[in-house]
C-alpha cells in the first residue's frame, strides 16, 4: 500500500481524457485501485480518478458513506461501500430539464479547500467493468449519482468548475458558510 501523490488543477494530467484500461484483471491494476482507496482514505475523499493520482488510466474509485446515502431512496440508506470502476461509461436517464437536474456542492481534491455549486442531472445509467472483469450495471441516482459523474469527468479531463454555471459560488470553504453538501473528490 502507498499513498499517492495527488495533481492539483492545473497540472496537464488533469486536463486530458485518460485511456481504456486493455486488461481489468491485470494485478498491477488492482495494486492501483488498492493504492487509490488509500490515498482517497487518508485524504479524506469519497472518491478519486485515476488521473488524480498521474495515472492516465479510466480507473474510478468512490464509496458513499452512510451519513451521505441519498434518504430518498431507501435501497440507497445503507451507502455504498468501496468501488472500483474501470471504463466506466454514463448515460442519461432523464432530460436535461429543470426537474431532471439538481445543484450540489461539490469539492474536489485536485482543488484543496474549495468548492462550489454544479448542476448535474439527478439520476444516470452507469455501465462498468470491475477488477475481476465483470460487468456492472446500474441507475445512480442523487448523492451516488453525483460523486460518479464527478468522478468520470476526470476522465475526460474536465473539472468540477468547468461545469459550473455561475461562478460567484465558487471559492475557499475557509471563506464561506459552513455547508451540509460539500464533499471532496
Ligand atoms: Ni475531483
Amino acid at each position: 500500500m502507498a499513498l499517492l501523490k495527488i495533481a492539483r488543477m492545473g497540472h496537464p494530467i488533469l486536463m486530458n481524457p485518460a485511456e481504456l484500461v486493455s486488461d481489468p484483471c491485470d494485478p498491477a491494476l488492482a495494486q492501483l485501485a488498492e493504492d487509490m482507496f488509500e490515498t482517497m482514505f487518508d485524504a479524506p475523499g469519497v472518491g478519486l480518478a485515476a488521473p488524480q493520482v498521474h495515472i492516465p488510466r479510466r480507473v474510478v474509485v468512490y464509496y458513499v458513506p452512510e451519513s451521505r446515502s441519498n434518504d430518498e431512496n431507501e435501497a440507497d440508506l445503507s451507502g455504498v461501500p468501496p468501488t472500483v470502476l474501470i471504463n466506466p461509461e454514463l448515460e442519461l436517464l432523464g432530460d436535461t430539464t429543470e426537474e431532471d437536474m439538481i445543484y450540489m456542492r461539490e469539492g474536489c481534491l485536485s482543488l484543496p479547500g474549495m468548492s462550489g455549486l454544479v448542476r448535474r442531472p439527478k439520476r444516470i445509467g452507469l455501465k462498468a467493468l470491475d477488477l475481476k472483469g465483470k460487468i456492472i450495471e446500474r441507475e445512480l441516482d442523487g448523492y451516488h449519482a453525483r460523486v460518479v459523474q464527478h468522478e468520470c469527468d476526470h476522465l475526460e479531463g474536465i473539472l468540477y468548475p468547468m461545469r459550473m454555471d455561475d461562478l460567484s459560488s465558487f471559492g475557499y470553504d475557509s471563506e464561506m458558510q459552513p455547508q451540509s453538501e460539500d464533499s471532496e473528490e
